[in-house]
C-alpha cells in the first residue's frame, strides 16, 4: 500500500478526519460508525450536529451494514450507477451512529467513483476497518458550513486548514458538483423523492427502476431542513452574487459600473467586453464542463476583490438542471456572514 494510504488509514482508525478527492467533490472523511470521529467533522466545518452525513462505502456489498429493508429499485441504481455521483437515501440499520444520521431513521449511502476515494475505503476494508469492523466514511463536503464546495486539494486546505490531518490530493474533481440525492426510504407506494440534483438525471433513473422520480417542494417556511444541501443558501461566496439574464447582462454591468463599484462576471456564452469588468470568467457552454468548473470560478472570483459577482444565466433545460439549482442557491447565500 502506498505510504499515505496507509497513513489515512491509520488516521480514520484512530478517529482522525481525512479529506479525500471524489469524482463529485472532495471530502472531508471520519470512520462512520465513531461518534467521536464524526463529531469532528461538524466542528471542523462548523455544521449544526442534525444535519445528517453521506456514508461512503468501498462497494453495495456493505449496503445492507448500514441499511435495512433495501428495496429492490436500491440495489438496481446501485447496479447501474455505483461506483459514481449518486447517493441513496435508506432506512438505516440498527447500529449506525446518531451522529451520522443526524438521529433520522434513514441513512445516505454512495459508492464513489474516484479512485483514490475507491482505494481509501478498499484499502480501510482491507485493514479490517473502523470501530466494530464496519469500513464506512462519513464524508460531507470538505468546506465550512454554507459555502462553496471544494474541487481542488488546495481549495481544502483554504477551508479547513489545520483542522483536517491528511488532505489526500487526487487533482481537479471530474464532475465538479455534489451528488445527486434520491430518497428510497419512503413507503413502497410512493415515488423516490429527488432530494438534490445532479450529474445523474431523473430520467437515467427512470431509465433504471421504470418510475420517475418526484422533485422534492421547496421547504416550507420555518420546516426544519433536514437536507443542508436543501437550505435556500448554500454553496456560497461571501461577495454578493446575483443572476442575470444574458440579454440583460450589459446593461446591468454597466448600471454596475457607473455607480462606482467593482462586479466580475461568470458568463458561458458572452464573451468578454471591452472596457467592462476588472474580472470576466469564461465558463464551457455545455452543462458537464460548466459543472466542472463552476466551484473553482466562483472561488476565483469571491477573491478578486470585487463588490458583486455577476453570472449570467444558465439555460432553463433538465440537462442545465444541477447547475441552475447550485447558482440559485449560491445566490441566495452569497454575502452572507
Ligand atoms: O457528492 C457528494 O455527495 C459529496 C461527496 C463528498 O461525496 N458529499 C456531499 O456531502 O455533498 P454534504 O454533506 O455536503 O451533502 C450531503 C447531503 C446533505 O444535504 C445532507 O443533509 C444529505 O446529503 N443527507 C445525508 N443523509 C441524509 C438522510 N438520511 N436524509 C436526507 N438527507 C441526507
Ligand atoms: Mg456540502
Amino acid at each position: 500500500m502506498n505510504p499515505e494510504l496507509a497513513r489515512a488509514v491509520a488516521l480514520l482508525q484512530a478517529g482522525e478526519l481525512v479529506a479525500f478527492p471524489t469524482e463529485t467533490v472532495y471530502g472531508l472523511g471520519a470512520d462512520a460508525a465513531n461518534p467521536a470521529a464524526v463529531a469532528k467533522i461538524f466542528a471542523a466545518k462548523g455544521r449544526p450536529a442534525d444535519h445528517p452525513l453521506i456514508v461512503h462505502l468501498p462497494g453495495a456489498g456493505h449496503l445492507d451494514r448500514w441499511a435495512r429493508d433495501i428495496p429492490a429499485a436500491a440495489w438496481a441504481l446501485a447496479e447501474a450507477f455505483w461506483p459514481g455521483p449518486l447517493t441513496l437515501i435508506l432506512k438505516r440499520a440498527p447500529g449506525v451512529p446518531d451522529a451520522v444520521t443526524g438521529g433520522q431513521d434513514t441513512v445516505g449511502v454512495r459508492v464513489p467513483a474516484h479512485p483514490m476515494a475507491l482505494d481509501l475505503l478498499r484499502a480501510y476494508a482491507q485493514a479490517g476497518g473502523g470501530v466494530d469492523g464496519q469500513c464506512g466514511i462519513a464524508a460531507p463536503s470538505a468546506n465550512r458550513f454554507g459555502r462553496i464546495s471544494p474541487t481542488d486539494a488546495a481549495h481544502v486546505r483554504e477551508e479547513l486548514g489545520d483542522a483536517v490531518a491528511l488532505v489526500l490530493d487526487g487533482g481537479p474533481c471530474p464532475v465538479g458538483i455534489e451528488s445527486t440525492i434520491l430518497d428510497l426510504s419512503r413507503d413502497d407506494s410512493l415515488a423516490p423523492r429527488l432530494l438534490r440534483p445532479g450529474h445523474i438525471t431523473p430520467e437515467q433513473i427512470e431509465m433504471v427502476i421504470g418510475v420517475f422520480p418526484e422533485v422534492a417542494a421547496r421547504r416550507a417556511e420555518g420546516d426544519v431542513p433536514r437536507v443542508s444541501g436543501s437550505l435556500d443558501a448554500h454553496y456560497a461566496p461571501t461577495t454578493p452574487m446575483r443572476l442575470v439574464a444574458s440579454a440583460r447582462l450589459l446593461d446591468f454591468m454597466n448600471a454596475i459600473r457607473h455607480s462606482g463599484r467593482r462586479c466580475g462576471a461568470l458568463c458561458h456564452s458572452l464573451p468578454p467586453q471591452a472596457g467592462m469588468p476588472h474580472v470576466w470568467r469564461m465558463l464551457p457552454v455545455d452543462p458537464e464542463g460548466y459543472a466542472r468548473e463552476i466551484y473553482a470560478a466562483l472561488r476565483e472570483l469571491d477573491g478578486a476583490g470585487v463588490d458583486l459577482i455577476v453570472v449570467e444565466d444558465v439555460p432553463q433545460d433538465s440537462a442545465w438542471a444541477a447547475v441552475a439549482d447550485r447558482l440559485r442557491r449560491a445566490a441566495c447565500g452569497a454575502g452572507l456572514p
